[in-house]
């Protein structure tokens, strides 16, 4: 492709995504329950594999690997390339056993950028380097700075490699301005140092950690919440220290967690480098904020995974399925009758189990209230 019609394609994707959030503002604003707009985000992989087996994940239990069907995937970001424009290559899995060079062969293809969550062992310096220009974010899931948990919680994780490639990996960004996240799952192994945790990774050139509440997705997970195993005032006093020593070291720490310490505690400013990607973000985030309530990854978000079944987020519960896309099309699942029915119960309020307390549709509001940003009132229904 020449110069020139690369640059006219560009040019047109962008178009593209801003004509998208429009459409997006129309869907919303006649709460409409067939949208015209489609995802910004997808979260997709070609296959299930992953190099770990950590002791939280669906992996511990060593599922049989799910590939998706040939040129399935490829007509599934074709689709999404049209308007899209962050993809995480994940499903339950590790992205970068897949072919590195094939990621970036479809982030230039289609104009997208990767949201990249790695275990950090695959993410060698030669990687990084070479997909540095198409990352939106990078987030490195490392749960402890101590050898000893580490190596056993997300085995069978190298300590040395991990810190090697870590502490490279979040310089080459840092210097880029590409936004970094360090993810900590909250459990039994990690609870009481959790204050340490921000000193490590802040030292290793993090700015963003993000602790993540465990969910409930192995035989193991009661044994190991923290919540059915220490009273609540004690695993606060951990966090709390976490969030003292996020504000000494200038860290930005997430905490997703339910009330009332979940939220956002910004220390420093992260300005991303300026693409299409950073700014689609910033447009959704003031959605999020504008239509606090309705879950802002059911308005942008879509999952699939290799067999084809699709969710409206990330933590895809199984009582969310919206279809299977191989089986059905595409368009037939993001318009089809459970989306159509969650969108329904998003705008009244009425949200499904699974949603009530989610940080996802609870942090908007969080951060509305926190702004004084102010509700637009809702509309009758009729
Ligand atoms: C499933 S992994 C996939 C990406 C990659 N393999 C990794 O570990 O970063 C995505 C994120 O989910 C986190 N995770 C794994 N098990 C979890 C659980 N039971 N509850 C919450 N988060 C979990 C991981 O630590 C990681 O940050
Ligand atoms: S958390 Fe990530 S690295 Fe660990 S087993 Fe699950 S998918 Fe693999």
């Amino acid at each position: 492709m020449s110069e020139t019609t690369r640059y006219a394609s560009l040019r047109n994707k962008i178009d593209n995504e801003v004509l998208n959030f429009v459409r997006l503002q129309q869907d919303l604003a006649e709460r409409r329950l067939v949208w015209e707009s489609r995802p910004s985000y997808l979260e997709f992989s070609f296959n299930t594999a992953c190099n770990l087996r950590c002791v939280m994940c669906h992996q511990s239990e060593n599922p049989p690997v799910v590939k998706a069907p040939e040129g399935r995937g490829e007509a599934l970001l074709a689709w999404f390339g049209e308007h899209g424009t962050v993809w995480t290559p994940s499903a339950t899995s590790e992205p970068l056993a897949n072919d590195p060079a094939k990621l970036l062969a479809f982030c230039e293809q289609h104009h997208l950028f990767l949201e990249l969550i790695t275990n950090v062992m695959l993410l060698k310096p030669e990687v990084i380097d070479k997909l540095l220009p198409r990352i939106q974010r990078l987030t490195l899931s490392i749960d402890s700075h101590e050898r000893e948990v580490i190596e056993r919680v997300r085995r069978p994780v190298k300590y040395d490699v991990l810190v090697q490639h870590a502490r490279y990996a979040l310089a080459r960004c840092n210097e880029a301005s590409v936004a970094t996240n360090v993810h900590i799952v909250l459990m039994m192994d990690n609870v009481r140092v959790l204050g340490d945790f921000i000193d490590w990774a802040a030292e290793l050139g993090a700015r963003d950690v993000t602790l993540l509440d465990m969910l409930d997705n192995t035989p193991q997970a009661a044994q190991m919440s923290v919540w059915r195993n220490l009273p609540a005032e004690t695993v606060h006093e951990h966090i709390r220290r976490m969030i003292e020593r996020a504000r000494v070291r200038g860290l930005n720490l997430t905490l997703e967690i339910p009330a009332p310490l979940g939220g956002r505690y910004d220390h420093q400013p992260n300005i991303p480098r300026a693409h299409s990607a950073a700014v689609i973000e910033k447009l959704h985030d003031v959605n999020a904020r504008a239509h606090a309530g309705f879950c802002p990854m059911v308005s942008n978000y879509l999952k699939v995974e290799p067999d084809g079944t699709a969710y409206p987020c990330c933590r895809a519960p199984r009582e969310l399925i919206l279809g299977n896309v191989w089986k059905d099309g595409i368009d037939a699942v993001w318009n089809g009758a459970p989306m159509q029915e969650l969108r329904k119960r998003m705008f009244s309020g009425d949200l499904p189990k699974p949603c009530v307390g989610c940080y996802v549709v609870e942090a908007p509001k969080w951060d509305a209230e926190a702004r004084g940003f102010t509700k637009r009132a809702p509309k009758p229904t009729s």
